[in-house]
């Protein structure tokens, strides 16, 4: 929910207005016994490079104060890593 949220906030921007057909694509693939694969994009404006390494920090937000907490991915990557 935190990611899909997240592409709905991407998808719902302004800068992503242009964007013709707004797409939110969830890929389910089985790779083994073991691992599965859970794939989510959106093609909003995507994520500058320069802040790929702080997405999983706690309180990292670029949204307006109100709007984002910056603790959605952080929670993600706290319950991805439980599994
Ligand atoms: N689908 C996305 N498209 C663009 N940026 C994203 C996307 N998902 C996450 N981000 C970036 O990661 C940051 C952290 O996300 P998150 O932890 O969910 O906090 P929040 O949504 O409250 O800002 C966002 O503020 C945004 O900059
Ligand atoms: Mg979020």
């Amino acid at each position: 929910m935190n990611i899909l949220s997240n592409a709905i906030d991407a998808l719902l921007d302004q800068k992503a207005h242009s964007v013709k057909s707004k797409q939110i694509i969830i890929d389910t693939i089985n790779i083994d016994d073991i691992y599965i694969k859970v794939a989510i994009r959106d093609n909003g404006y995507g994520i500058p490079s320069e802040i790929k390494n702080k997405l999983f920090d706690p309180f990292f937000t670029t949204k307006p104060v109100g709007k984002g907490t910056g603790l959605g991915l952080s929670i993600y990557y706290q319950i991805v890593d439980k599994h």
